[in-house]
């Protein structure tokens, strides 16, 4: 019997040994000490023990059960305590790798000059007006005194749509709408999209514009250079200069092109500015009586100004751009680098 007991014991423990994990060690636990295992069966196996035999059989299969429940209690502290290191080891996270980046976006061009532009007027007491995109005729052409047979039609490139509408040639057409509603005082800016069947390295077919229009008693052409040359100053150097043009727009009476001196060379002549020293950067004027009776404000009352320019032309010139295309072509890589 002792050898008996002795011999399992060795059995047990060799057969432990081989276990990999806590499961095939309960296996091998199971094989000696559950229901069907040899130590049960030992102790099942009493009664045919003889019976002054008994009690001394049964010490020592108790004794032997001990024995393997502490021994295999031990040998599961130890893979547990195994596995849990192997765990941790395999979880481990190494704090000093660098995290990883998330891309961050940036506001597009258009966008921020838009902003700006917005900014640097809505400081000058403007307020938003947005006009729609599909236009009638009227609003578009006939009542900035540009009728049907007007050769000024000419000057741009239209997408009609029929039944006497299109897609706007110019903001211009919300100032019409201002007017007709709302009489003056009116100080107005009016940014949005625009449509021209126009296409090279400056034109795009739809691009952006930024309308301003202010209309009051007394209002001058002094008045239009002084919020210009602010806005020039803000938008391109503190050094800007504006200059006024003669010019033609059916709209305005009389009409300006604006040059700003030239923020490359500060007005000296470079390539950009082509030897001149300024650059044209909007179209504006008086606001012709025509437009202003079109829209029932007496011009012997009221007078106004208008001015008109291209957000794409003011990024390019702001930014170096040279190809109107960079910005719809929707590069990150062009796009990246109008990081705050
Ligand atoms: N609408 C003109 C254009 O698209 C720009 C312009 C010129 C707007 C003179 C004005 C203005 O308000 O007074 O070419």
């Amino acid at each position: 019997m002792e050898q008996d007991t002795q011999a399992i014991v060795l059995e047990a423990e060799a057969e432990a040994q081989t276990a990999a994990d806590s499961r095939a060690l309960y296996e091998v636990k199971m094989k000696f000490l559950g229901r069907t295992g040899k130590v049960t069966a030992l102790l099942k196996g009493m009664r045919d023990v003889a019976a002054e035999l008994r009690p001394a059989f049964g010490k020592k299969v108790n004794e032997l059960r001990e024995t393997l429940e502490s021994k295999f209690a031990a040998l599961e502290e130890k893979m547990k305590k195994k596995e849990m290191a192997a765990k941790l080891s395999g979880e481990q996270v190494d704090i000093t790798m660098p995290g990883r980046r998330r891309k961050q976006g940036t506001l597009h061009p258009v966008t921020r000059v838009r902003n700006e532009l917005i900014d640097i007027f809505a400081g000058m007491g403007f307020e938003i007006y947005e006009g729609p995109e599909i236009e009638s005729d009227y609003y578009n052409f006939t009542a900035l005194n540009t009728p049907a047979d007007h050769p000024a039609r000419d000057m741009q490139d239209t997408f009609y749509l029929g039944d006497g509408l299109l897609l706007r040639t110019q903001t211009s057409a919300g100032q019409i709408r201002v007017m007709e509603n709302k009489q003056p005082p009116i100080k107005i800016l009016s940014p949005g999209r625009v449509f021209r069947s126009d296409d090279d390295a400056t034109h795009s077919p739809m691009f952006h514009q930024m309308e301003g229009l202010v209309v009051d008693k007394h209002i001058t052409l002094c008045d239009l250079q002084g919020m210009l040359d602010e806005f020039a100053r803000t938008m391109f150097s503190q050094n800007s200069k504006t200059r006024l043009r003669p010019s033609y727009f059916p709209f305005t009476e009389p009409s300006v092109e604006v040059d700003v001196s030239c923020a490359s060379c500060g007005g000296k002549g470079c390539p950009l500015c082509k030897g001149t020293g300024w650059i044209e950067v909007l179209g504006a004027g008086m606001v012709n009586r025509r437009v202003l009776e079109n829209c029932g404000i007496d011009p012997d009352e009221y007078t106004g100004f208008a001015f008109g320019m291209g957000i794409e032309r003011i990024a390019m010139l702001k930014y170096g751009i040279n190809n109107i295309k960079l910005l719809t072509e929707n590069d990150v890589r062009f796009l990246e680098q109008f990081k705050d």
